[in-house]
């Protein structure tokens, strides 16, 4: 069985990347791009805080009673069986590191495709581990920033991932006076962006020389995104149908090569979850004498536990032997693959050009949705959100 081991060991060393164009010539930072995503714990001691805070979360789960209580409790319960995760990759995870590249690389890209409204400087906003909204914001205040870009950094909208971020924001800004002179304007999805999509084909295409001959043509692409619960998905979360442009798009660009499915990871509780799910359709399809694999992590732009340890080390190692798996690869994250550095300057220099501060799609609530934070938020974005 052939593994792609270059993938398990990508945590990104330091960061020696200078970003010129961050500070002008009177040396004041002007346009601030906020990049947003949920984070991950740098360290096993973060364990427990982070799956605190996501449990307690109820933009991104809803549980069905006394949830700050039960939240605890299964924070506290999962945090070993997570640390112990962690540790398998390296002591946590390297999401902060890939994003402040990715920051620091598009910052460069805009500072020479779009100088007008430069210089740029890149924040980190993660959800549930530090920095959080508020050290964002608290930096581009004291850097004097004047316009900030809330760039969701999920290309798939879905109001448990990138829902909860705006309205984070909203909770934290509604009545923030020191901010009140700060203009904003929101990038909340991305998911057809034609530089995305050839990002994801070129890698694909590399994974698939690497496959053996005989196995090539026949190797089914798993497009793998992290799995929603039914109710959400009932409720009119955007999300699947997003992943799915993704990844229609994705095979237009590789001409329908190979066989591919959209398969779903990651569920955790004993609610009914988007299926179906990435183990169980590997386990399906060598039932159905198919033995080779390239697998996509579709939603994900950087590398992080859902990539390194369950499709990696779960999934290519330990399920692949067990079930009798004769080749799997797995395709890296975009990470800093330059044509996605390119996608991202691409995407806010037509945010700039077209001048929409907020898209109709955003402020339209889930036709099922009944929680009155994504009602006020989405309120509070139309009426502030310009240029
Ligand atoms: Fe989708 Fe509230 S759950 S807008």
């Amino acid at each position: 069985m052939f593994i792609s081991r270059t993938i398990l060991n990508s945590k990104p060393t330091a960061i020696a990347i200078i970003n010129n164009s961050i500070r002008n010539a009177s040396n004041k930072t002007k346009t601030g791009i906020v990049m947003m995503n949920m984070g991950g714990p740098q360290k096993i001691e973060q364990v427990y805080d982070y799956l605190h805070n996501i449990m307690t979360d109820r933009d991104m789960i809803q549980l069905p009673f006394a949830q700050d209580y039960m939240g605890k409790w299964i924070a506290k319960r999962r945090t070993p069986e997570v640390q112990k995760k962690y540790s398998e990759i390296g002591g946590g995870s390297p999401i902060l590191d890939w994003t402040n590249k990715q920051g620091e690389l598009l910052c460069k890209k805009l500072g020479e495709i779009l100088p007008n409204h430069g210089p740029y400087k890149h924040y980190v906003a993660f959800r549930y581990v530090n920095p959080f909204t508020k050290d964002a914001f608290e930096e581009m205040k004291r850097d004097g920033i004047e316009h900030a870009v809330l760039f969701s950094q999920y290309p798939q909208y879905s109001c448990a991932t990138s829902g909860s971020s705006y309205n984070a924001i909203y909770n934290y800004l509604k009545n923030n006076e020191a901010m009140k002179d700060l203009k904003i304007s929101v990038i909340d999805r991305w998911s057809s962006h034609p530089l995305l999509v050839k990002c994801f084909a070129d890698l694909i295409k590399e994974e698939l020389h690497k496959v053996s001959e005989k196995n090539r043509k026949d190797t089914i692409i798993l497009f793998s995104a992290h799995s929603l619960p039914l109710k959400a998905v009932n409720r009119g979360d955007p999300y699947p149908s997003e992943v799915g442009t993704t990844v229609n798009l994705v095979m237009n660009e590789l001409k329908y090569c190979n066989p591919y499915q959209l398969v779903w990871q990651s569920k955790v509780g004993p609610l009914p979850w988007l299926g179906p799910f990435t183990d169980e359709a590997i386990e399906g399809y060598v039932k159905q004498g198919k033995k080779s694999f390239v697998i996509v992590p579709i939603a994900f732009v950087n590398e992080h536990i859902e990539t390194l340890h369950e499709l990696d080390i779960e999934y290519c190692q330990e399920l692949a032997e067990k079930v009798g798996v004769e080749e799997v690869r797995r395709v890296p994250a975009p990470n800093v693959q330059p044509i996605f550095i390119s996608a991202l300057a691409d995407i806010v220099k037509h945010h700039f050009e077209n001048k929409v501060p907020v898209t109709k799609k955003f402020l339209n609530q889930c036709p099922h949705c009944v929680n009155s934070n994504c009602y006020n938020s989405k309120k509070w974005f139309k009426s502030v959100a310009s240029f």
